[in-house]
């Protein structure tokens, strides 16, 4: 049975985690930076300088979480991108130098194809399904074919679902990061239909053909609802409706783009269709049902990672490295680290 490490070190989570090939989570410690709290968004030079502070003893917690020692790994992989590059280096390194020493195989995982993959951890899902990336970084309508094997039916052309969360929770007034913040919220909103009517945001692309997203027009509006309150401070009971509609915008913009793609992926009559969503967006309860009443109506089968595998973990890394591990997709020691790598440009990966 093969044990994986993986390490994650791409934005502001410091992380560590190992999995086992029959899909157990023995370990999975996760370090949320603090340090960016008064910035309102993460400042990369002091990521990676807290990574470098923390992966250590985060890979030692996992370890001893594990009951496990180094001689024990069968390989290590790491985030090598896409990611903000610093906090990048910091993990790829270290996960070289673990490899280098006890003469295991390393692997690059890319960022999106741990989210990607997550799924398959925790549930079977087969391949080709249909997944849905919403991060802080992204937000894309993917088919997963096997591992390795994207195709992009649409992302977005501006901001990613994510950004805007926090955009909307900044001005609002409820902290970073935003997604958590204008969930909850949106929570204490009495009557969401009737803020839906009050603030009827609008959805762009929606109901335009393809599948990309666009979320600018729909942050400007959440500005100008804030500037036109007569207060000139944010009330509660406001900050509420405003969450409540902007979260319900959102969930009928991923439909209606989700349900476009559910057509063209339909065309490869894949056996067990499944629709997925990822990242950390996905932890929305709100959204994941509207998207689960959606894949109900194309009788698809709904699948998402728990809550604390959607936002950014290292289980989500060592997973992709299992993956790869099991399928002899290993990398040299000497790979590099790329602050942008899409996800369709693992098509040409030999290793
Ligand atoms: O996947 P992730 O942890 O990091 C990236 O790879 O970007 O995603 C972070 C993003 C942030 O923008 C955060 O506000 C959003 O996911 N997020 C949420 C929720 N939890 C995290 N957005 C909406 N609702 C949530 N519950
Ligand atoms: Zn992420």
């Amino acid at each position: 049975m093969r044990t994986v490490l993986g390490i994650e070190t791409s934005c502001d989570e410091t992380a560590a985690a190992i999995v086992t090939e029959d899909k157990h989570l023995l370990a999975n410690v996760v370090l949320s930076q603090q340090e960016h709290k008064e910035f309102g968004g993460v400042v990369p030079e002091i990521a990676a300088r807290a990574h470098l502070v923390h992966i250590d003893t985060l890979v030692k917690q996992a370890l001893d979480a594990a009951n496990l020692a180094f001689k024990d790994l069968d390989a290590v992989a790491a985030t090598a991108g896409p990611g903000l590059i610093g906090g990048v280096m910091v993990g790829a390194m270290t996960a070289k130098a673990i490899a280098a020493v006890r003469d295991i195989p390393v692997i690059a995982v890319n960022h999106l194809e741990g989210h990607a993959l997550t799924v398959r951890l925790v549930e079977d899902v087969a391949f080709p399904y249909l997944l849905l990336l919403v991060s802080g970084g992204h937000c894309q309508l993917l088919i997963v074919e096997e591992v390795g094997q994207y195709t992009c039916l649409g992302t977005t052309r501006d901001d990613a679902a994510g950004e805007c969360f926090d955009k909307a929770a900044k001005l609002l007034g409820l902290g970073y990061p935003g997604g958590p913040a204008v969930e909850k919220m949106a929570a204490e909103c009495q009557d969401p239909a009737k803020a839906l009517e009050k603030y009827p945001f609008p959805q762009p692309m929606a109901g335009k053909a393809g599948c990309d997203f666009s979320f600018s027009g729909l942050k400007t509006a959440v500005r100008r609802a804030v500037d036109d309150l007569p207060q000139g401070t944010v009330a509660r009971s406001d900050a509420a409706d405003i969450s409540a509609a902007f979260q319900q915008t959102v969930g009928l913009i991923m439909t209606d783009r989700t349900a476009r793609a559910i057509k063209e992926y339909l065309k490869l009559e894949p056996a067990a269709p499944a629709l997925v969503v990822a990242g950390g967006v996905a932890a929305n309860k709100t959204l994941r049902a509207a998207l689960e009443a959606l894949a109900k109506q194309y009788n698809m089968r709904f699948a998402a990672p728990p809550l604390k595998l959607c936002t950014d973990n290292a289980a989500m890394i060592a997973w992709a490295g299992m993956e790869r591990l099991t399928r002899g997709m290993t990398d040299a020691l000497d790979f590099s680290v790329r602050p942008r790598w899409p996800l369709e440009e693992l098509k040409g990966r030999t290793t």
